[in-house]
């Protein structure tokens, strides 16, 4: 069952090649660079009109979200905002009927996430699901659904629903951006082929970063607390690589936006605390080596205190190797689908840091798979 893999979430990271690739199959053209999204009863001229997207998501789906939220606003030019599922409808919000709200769920069962999206439809939004399971309750009240062709996931921690998540997110950001005219022909066919070259640079990172995650884990499966830093659509995966961390190694981690830390937290640091850094960059995007010089000060800072930084940096880049301890190297991409290659070596650094602590990483403490409770 576990396909010679020792535990479901390592054959479940080692299957993200192929979820990425079926959740865009059938769904791109890669003559054309269009995005079809059959069977979605909310027309063109609705997303068209769109006011705004209103996500509602828990945990991992909650990190995926937060991405989206970059990807649409970049490329549709459509206000998005990002909520706990678990928080939403307690805050009496206001979406206009013009709003559309988006719920992303690997289960499609999520007591929150569907309470939220009852919500959403009291107060008159259509709403769309990205899910992994075909006919879930989430699905049978939206208005469309994007499935994530992930298949199934056993492991209570999510990896290739995430990285699905993300593809979904990614086509569905272009997708909008093509009915409500943001993008042009160009523009999307360039974005499609980078698309397409995403599962085979995830099978790259799979070769080339197990080991090193491996012995990374040697240094650091001791450690306390861990730190994720990133900026802009990078801040939602070190999010996720805490989150990973926590759940399945039980260490104390915390994801921070990289500027954040002289605004407190740059006190926790001294020579026994990691620090992830994610410090990737498009280099033929401006804003995006704006952001990675940014973050690269940041990094300044944690080394100039001592702290122990592994950086995640794309390859090629051999400056950063001089300022930090331990650089994991991933291809380069789009800033927009980065975030897909960024999360997997977190992914190993977490499963192997827990394999080491003799922790249960298909069946961690507390938690549940699917949470049918709010
Ligand atoms: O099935 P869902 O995507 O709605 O689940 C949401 C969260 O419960 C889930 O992502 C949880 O955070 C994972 N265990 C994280 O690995």
């Amino acid at each position: 069952e576990k396909a010679g893999y020792k535990h479901f979430m390592l054959k479940e990271i080692n299957e993200q090649p192929r979820a990425v690739r079926d959740t865009t199959l059938g769904r791109v053209s890669l003559e054309t660079g269009k995005v079809f999204l059959p069977d979605m009863k909310i027309s063109p001229a609705e997303f068209r009109a769109a006011t705004g997207i209103t996500i509602a998501a828990c945990g991992t789906s909650w990190h995926a979200g937060l991405a989206g939220k970059f990807m649409i606003e970049r490329l549709a030019r459509l206000p998005v905002d990002v909520d706990y599922a678990s928080e939403y409808r307690y805050r009496d919000p206001i979406p206009s009927p013009t709003d559309i709200g988006l719920l992303i769920t690997q289960s499609g069962e999520t007591a929150d996430t569907i309470a939220a999206q009852h919500e959403l439809i009291a107060k008159g939004s259509k709403t769309l699901a990205i899910c992994n399971v075909v006919g879930a309750a989430v699905t049978r009240l939206a208005q469309g659904t994007i499935t994530t062709n992930a298949g199934p996931e056993i492991g209570v921690a999510s990896t290739k629903a995430f990285t699905a998540q993300l593809t979904a997110l990614f086509t569905f950001a272009l997708y909008l951006a093509q009915v409500r005219g943001t993008v042009d022909d160009t523009t999307s066919l360039h974005l499609v082929t980078e698309l397409s070259r995403v599962p085979g640079k995830i099978e790259e990172i799979l070769r080339s970063v197990d080991d090193q995650c491996h012995e990374l884990a040697k240094h650091f499966s001791t450690a306390r607390d861990f730190l994720f830093l990133g900026r802009g659509i990078h801040y939602p995966i070190a999010l996720e690589g805490a989150l990973k961390l926590k759940e399945i190694s039980y260490i104390h981690a915390e994801g921070y936006p990289a500027g954040e830390m002289k605004h407190g937290p740059n006190a926790l640091i001294d020579e026994t605390l990691p620090v992830v850094c994610i410090a990737t960059k498009d280099p033929s995007d401006p804003s995006s080596v704006l952001k990675y010089e940014k973050t690269l000060s940041n990094i300044q800072e944690v080394t100039a205190r001592s702290g122990r930084v592994i950086a995640i940096a794309i390859e090629g880049d051999e400056h950063i190797g001089q300022l930090v301890e331990h650089v994991i190297h991933i291809p380069q991409s789009h800033e927009l689908l980065l975030p897909i290659l960024e999360v997997v070596p977190l992914q190993l650094l977490a499963y192997h840091i827990a394999v080491r602590r003799g922790c249960d990483v298909d069946q961690p403490r507390n938690l549940a798979k699917s949470v049918t409770v709010e």
